[in-house]
C-alpha cells in the first residue's frame, strides 16, 4: 500500500490521511517528484517504474540494505537508468507530438550536451536510449568529440561541435564524415573560419558547417548575464556577414547548413523560449535570403527542470512543461518558415539537464547530530549571576500569548550571560548551565508554537535555530550547485516516513569548510531554511537522498580536503518491484585522491615506514609496533575517503 496517491478534495474530506501521506505532502514529494517517487505505508520512500507504472515501487532503503550485502556502500551516487530511459523518450514524444499536431514539415534531432554528464556509463545509455529517435551528441570540447566520435550513433544521429576549436578539433570532425558521422562543425569566431577553410583545402573534405548566432533575447534565472548581447559565444550580425562572405569566397557557403544558437541553461520562462526562437527564425530566413543553403536550426538547450515542484518561472523552477516546450518550438519555426516561404529545417535541440537530471540520487547517512535542544533544566544555585535568575525565571510566564517574548527574553540573558563570561565575570560551569536553559527554553517554545496556528512567523524564525546533522558526503565534490550558485534539490529522508519528523535540521557535510553544509530546502509549501528530519538514536543509520543531481553535478566536483568520487551504482528497474544492479563504479581511494594532487601513494607510504624505523633506532617505539602503524597507514591509503 502506498501513501502518496494524489487524493481529490472529497476523498480527502472523507478519509482521514495516513501519517506516511501527510508526511509525504510536507516534504512535498508530489510536487517535485515527477511521478519517480511514492512513500510507502511502512515509511520507506521508494522509486517507481516510469516505463511500467504497473511495477511495485522499489524502497530505497530495501535497495540500499540489499547493495550493502554486496558490499555497494553509502556515501553513493545511484543511477536509475528507467528514469534516463525515460526521460529521453519523454523529450524526443514531445516533439514528434508537437510536430505531428503542427504539421511541421521536417525531422526532429536531439543531440545530448556531453559536458552535462559526460560519465561512460551515462552517454553509453543516452545513445542506446536514443537509438530508436536517433538522439545525438554535443561535443564542446575536443575531449568531448573523441567521446561522442567512439559511441555506436545511429546513421542519422548529429553530431554537433561547439566550443573553442583549434586545427586538430577540426580536422577530426571533418575526417569523421568519411566515417558516416554527421558532425557539424559550429563556427563560433571569425578565427575559427580561417582554420576551417585550411583544413578543408588540406583534407579535400566537404564538411557540414554551422554558425552560431548571438540572439540579443535575454533570459532570467542563473543564466541571465551570460545571455543576449554580453553573452562570451557566437557571432553578432556582423561578424556573420563576414564569415558568410569568407565563406563564399573559398567556395563552402554550400557546406553551411546549420543555425545555432543557445541561450543559457535552465531558462525559468517559456516565453523566453519563445522570443528566443522568433529571433533565431529571423537569422535563419536572412541567412537563407543571403545563399545559405541552411538545412537545421538548432535552438541550443535551456530546457528547465523543476527541481522545486513550484511551477513558477525562477531559478529553481519552470513554468512549463517539456510538451509546451516542444509545442511553442515547432509552432514557432513552423509559422516563421511558412512566412518566410522557406522549408521546414530539421528542428534540433541540445538539452542536457532535462534529460539527466532527475536519473541521479545522491544517498547518505547520517554521522552524528549536534542538538539545539535542552531535555531538562538545571535548578537555580546560591551563588548564581543575577542573569541566570532572570534567564530561569522565563519558564514561569511561558504561555501561547508570550513566546515571542520568551523567545526574546530566553535570546537576551543568554546573550548577556555569554558577555560576562567573555569578561571573565562567570566560570565555565555556570555558563554551560546557562547555554542549557536557553536550549531547554527553545524547546518548550518550539514545541508551543508547533501547535499554535497563529505562530507561523515565529515558527519559520525558530526553524532557522536548527539541529545540525552531520552527514557522510562531501557538498564541494557531490553538490558543487549548491554551494557555487544556490542550487535547491529537493532532500528527504529515506525512512521511518509513516513517523512525523520531530526535529528540524541542516546538513552539515565532513569537509573541514564551513560552507560545507546545506541550509536550504524545499517543503511543500515553499523554500525552508531548515529539513524536517526524526530524532535518531546511536543505533540507527538513518539514510537521507538528494535528488536531481544527474546534470553538471558529478564532474563540476572537486576534491575539497581530498574527498573524492563517491561510489556509484547504476540500477534498473525490474517489472516485479526489484531492481538489477547494472554497474558499480568503487568510489576513490586515498591512494587515487593523492595521485590526483601530485603525491605518489607508495612515496608516502616509504616515507612513513623510514619514520618508524627511524623512531625505532631512536628507542622511541618497539620493533614489534612497526606492524601495526605501517598496517593502519596502508589500510588508510587502500580505504574509501569517506567515513566507512
Ligand atoms: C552550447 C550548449 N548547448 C547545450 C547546453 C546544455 O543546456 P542545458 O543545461 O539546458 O541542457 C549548454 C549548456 O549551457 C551549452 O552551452
Amino acid at each position: 500500500m502506498t501513501a502518496t496517491a494524489a487524493t481529490s478534495p472529497t476523498n480527502e474530506a472523507e478519509t482521514p490521511l495516513s501519517q506516511a501521506a501527510r508526511t509525504a505532502q510536507l516534504y512535498g514529494v508530489d510536487r517535485w517528484g515527477h511521478g519517480y517517487f511514492e512513500v510507502l505505508e511502512n515509511g520507506d520512500l521508494a522509486i517507481k517504474n516510469p516505463l511500467n507504472p504497473a511495477a511495485p515501487p522499489l524502497s530505497l532503503p530495501e535497495m540500499l540494505h540489499d547493495l550493502q550485502q554486496r558490499d555497494v556502500h553509502v556515501p553513493m551516487l545511484l543511477r536509475v537508468t528507467s528514469f534516463l530511459e525515460n526521460e529521453i523518450q519523454a523529450i524526443n514524444k514531445a516533439f514528434l507530438g508537437a510536430i505531428e499536431r503542427v504539421g511541421y514539415k521536417n525531422a526532429y534531432r536531439a543531440v545530448f550536451p556531453i559536458k552535462v554528464n559526460q560519465q561512460a556509463q551515462v552517454i553509453e545509455r543516452v545513445v542506446d536510449y536514443g537509438r530508436p529517435f536517433s538522439h545525438g551528441l554535443e561535443a564542446g570540447s575536443k575531449p568531448e568529440l573523441v567521446v561522442a566520435l567512439s559511441q555506436n550513433l545511429p546513421p542519422d544521429a548529429l553530431v554537433i561541435c561547439n566550443g573553442v576549436k583549434d586545427a586538430e578539433f577540426i580536422r577530426l570532425a571533418i575526417l569523421s564524415r568519411k566515417l558516416g558521422f554527421n558532425t557539424m562543425i559550429v563556427l563560433e569566431s571569425p578565427r575559427e573560419v580561417e582554420t576551417v577553410i585550411e583544413v578543408c583545402r588540406e583534407l579535400d573534405v566537404e564538411p557540414l558547417l554551422g554558425v552560431r548566432v548571438k540572439l540579443t533575447q535575454k533570459i532570467g534565472g542563473n543564466w541571465a548575464e551570460s545571455s543576449g548581447d554580453r553573452s562570451t559565444f557566437g557571432l553578432n550580425t556582423d561578424q556573420l556577414v563576414a564569415i558568410l562572405d569568407k565563406l563564399r569566397d573559398a567556395e563552402l557557403l554550400h557546406c553551411l547548413k546549420l543555425q545555432h544558437s543557445h541561450l543559457g541553461s535552465q531558462v525559468p520562462d517559456v516565453n523566453d523560449v519563445r522570443r528566443a526562437a522568433i529571433e533565431a527564425c529571423r537569422y535563419f530566413t536572412e541567412l537563407t535570403a543571403e545563399g545559405a543553403p541552411l538545412t537545421h536550426l538548432d535552438l541550443g538547450g535551456g530546457l528547465g527542470v523543476d527541481y522545486t515542484g513550484e511551477k513558477k518561472a525562477n531559478e529553481n523552477s519552470i513554468n512549463y512543461s517539456v510538451a509546451e516546450y516542444a509545442d511553442n518550438v515547432v509552432e514557432i519555426v513552423r509559422y516563421a518558415m511558412d512566412e518566410a516561404g522557406i522549408d521546414h529545417p530539421v528542428l534540433v535541440t541540445e538539452s542536457g539537464r532535462a534529460v539527466t537530471a532527475t536519473s541521479s540520487m545522491l544517498l547518505f547517512n547520517v554521522l552524528e547530530t549536534t542538538l539545539y535542544d535542552g531535555p531538562s533544566c538545571p535548578e537555580a544555585e546560591p551563588d548564581d549571576h543575577h542573569l541566570m535568575t532572570d534567564l530561569l525565571a522565563v519558564q514561569g510566564y511561558l504561555a501561547a500569548n508570550r513566546l515571542q517574548e520568551c523567545w526574546n527574553d530566553a535570546s537576551f540573558y543568554r546573550n548577556e550571560m555569554r558577555a560576562l563570561f567573555r569578561r571573565g565575570t562567570i566560570g565555565l560551569r555556570q555558563m554551560a548551565r546557562a547555554e542549557r536553559v536557553y536550549l531547554y527554553l527553545m524547546s518548550k517554545i518550539r514545541s508551543q508554537a508547533a501547535s499554535d496556528p497563529q505562530a507561523g512567523d515565529l515558527m519559520e524564525a525558530l526553524n532557522k535555530e536548527a539541529d545540525i546533522y552531520h552527514c557522510n558526503f562531501s557538498l564541494f565534490q557531490s553538490l558543487p550547485d549548491v554551494w557555487a550558485i544556490d542550487q535547491l534539490h529537493p532532500i528527504m529522508p529515506l525512512q521511518r516516513l509513516n513517523q512525523a519528523p520531530d526535529r528540524r535540521a541542516i546538513l552539515a557535510d565532513i569537509t573541514c569548510d564551513s560552507d560545507g553544509k546545506v541550509d536550504r530546502f524545499i517543503l511543500s509549501d515553499g523554500e525552508s531554511p531548515s529539513l524536517p528530519v526524526h530524532s535518531i538514536d546511536d543505533e540507527e543509520t538513518y539514510y537521507l537522498g538528494v535528488f536531481f543531481v544527474g546534470a553538471y553535478q558529478e564532474t563540476l566536483g572537486d576534491l575539497h580536503n581530498l574527498f573524492g568520487d563517491t561510489n556509484v551504482a547504476t540500477i534498473q528497474l525490474r517489472d516485479d518491484g526489484g531492481f538489477v544492479l547494472l554497474h558499480e563504479q568503487v568510489g576513490d581511494t586515498i591512494a587515487q585522491v593523492l595521485s590526483y594532487v601530485e603525491y605518489d601513494p607508495y612515496d608516502c607510504l616509504a616515507a612513513f615506514r623510514q619514520k618508524v624505523d627511524a623512531a625505532i633506532s631512536d628507542g622511541l617505539l618497539k620493533a614489534s609496533d612497526r606492524r601495526e602503524l605501517v598496517g593502519a597507514y596502508r589500510d588508510s591509503i587502500e580505504g574509501y575517503t569517506y567515513y566507512e
